[in-house]
C-alpha cells in the first residue's frame, strides 16, 4: 500500500493510520465529510452537509488486513460472487482485500476531490477515480494488457443509508429481467411497480437502465443512481436470517440499509480484447423528498 508521494498541504485532508494500522483518507470540508481506506480503495463514508450519511457502514465492520470491509463501497472484481471455475477463489474477487496506490488527490477551491487509484489485479490493470463533492462520483477503467483476451466481472458493491427498509421504494428497474441470487439465481421478470421489501432480496438485473431512484421517507430523500458502462444493477438487502449468519453484520443493522450496485455480471459479463479497456462510471446524488 503505496500513500501519495505528496498530499496536498490542506487542512481538509489527512491521511492517518487506523488502530490496525490501516491507512484512511479523511476529507472533511463545508459541503460534505468521506473517508477512503487505501485498503481496498474503499471509500467507507460520504456525508452530504446537513444530511444523514449516504452510505452505511457496519457497527461491526472489520477493518484488518486480508478481510473486505462490511459497508460503503467494496469493489467486486475481476469477478462478482462466486469465482466462475475456481471455487477455492474469495467471493466477489480480489480487488476489495488488495493493496492499492493512490496516485492522485487533488481539492478544488469548490471542494472537489479528485482521488485516483491504482492496481493490477491479473490478468487487469485498473483505474479507480473517485470525484468527492455534495455529489459523488465513481469513475472505474479495466484495461487488458496481455496479449489474449479476458473475461471480467465489476460491481460497485455500494451499501446506502436508509431510516427504514420497509418504507423505501427502488424505482427505475421496471419491467427488467433479474436473476433471483436468494433463490439459485433463477430467472424472473420485474412487474411494472417500484421494489418494496419484505424479505431477503438478492437480485441481479441484467440489461438494466442507466437511472435508479431509492426513495427514502424516512429520511425525506431520493437517493439518484446514474451510471453508463454498466449493464447491471443488484439490489440486495439480507434481511433476518442472512444478517445472523454474517459475523460483520449486526443482527439489528439490515433495516437502515440498502445496497444498490452499479454492475457489469452474471449475463452482462465483458470479455477485454487485448490493450482494450472499459470505463465504468456512477454518479450518486440526493434529492428532498
Ligand atoms: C451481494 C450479493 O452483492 O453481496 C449477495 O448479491 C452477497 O449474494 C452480498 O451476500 C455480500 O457479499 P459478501 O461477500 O460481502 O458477504
Amino acid at each position: 500500500m503505496t500513500p501519495p508521494t505528496a498530499l496536498p498541504n490542506d487542512p481538509r485532508i489527512s491521511l492517518t493510520n487506523t488502530p490496525t494500522g490501516q491507512p484512511r483518507l479523511d476529507l472533511n470540508t463545508p459541503r460534505y465529510s468521506a473517508q477512503l481506506h487505501l485498503h481496498g480503495a474503499h471509500l467507507t463514508a460520504w456525508q452530504p452537509a446537513n444530511q444523514p450519511p449516504v452510505l452505511w457502514l457496519s457497527d461491526h465492520a472489520v477493518l484488518a488486513p486480508g478481510k473486505a470491509i462490511r459497508g460503503g463501497v467494496p469493489l467486486c472484481f475481476p469477478w462478482f460472487a462466486a469465482h466462475p471455475t475456481d471455487p477455492d477463489a474469495p467471493a466477489h474477487g480480489t480487488a476489495r482485500t488488495s493493496p492499492w496506490t493512490l496516485t492522485h488527490c487533488q481539492l478544488e477551491d469548490d471542494h472537489t476531490a479528485h482521488l485516483t487509484l491504482t492496481q493490477s489485479l491479473a490478468p487487469f490493470d485498473a483505474q479507480y477515480d473517485i470525484i468527492v463533492n455534495d455529489t459523488l462520483e465513481f469513475r472505474f477503467t479495466t484495461t487488458n494488457p496481455t496479449d489474449q483476451p479476458h473475461r471480467f466481472e465489476l460491481a460497485l458493491h455500494t451499501y446506502l443509508t436508509v431510516a427504514d427498509i420497509h418504507h423505501v421504494q427502488v424505482l427505475g428497474l421496471e419491467n427488467t429481467p433479474y436473476l433471483d441470487n436468494a433463490n439459485n439465481r433463477s430467472p424472473h421478470t420485474q412487474d411494472d411497480q417500484p421494489i418494496t421489501f419484505t424479505q431477503e432480496t438478492d437480485r441481479l438485473y441484467y440489461n438494466a437502465p442507466a437511472t435508479v431512484h431509492a426513495d427514502d421517507p424516512g429520511h425525506q430523500r431520493r437517493i439518484t443512481i446514474t451510471k453508463t458502462g454498466s449493464q447491471s444493477t443488484i439490489v440486495w438487502n439480507p434481511w433476518t436470517d442472512k444478517s445472523a449468519r454474517m459475523p460483520d453484520f449486526g443482527n439489528d443493522e439490515w433495516p437502515g440499509m440498502l445496497c444498490i450496485e452499479s454492475a457489469n455480471a452474471g449475463p452482462n459479463a465483458l470479455t477485454l480484447e487485448p490493450g482494450q479497456s472499459q470505463t465504468l462510471t456512477t454518479t450518486i446524488s440526493t434529492q428532498a423528498l
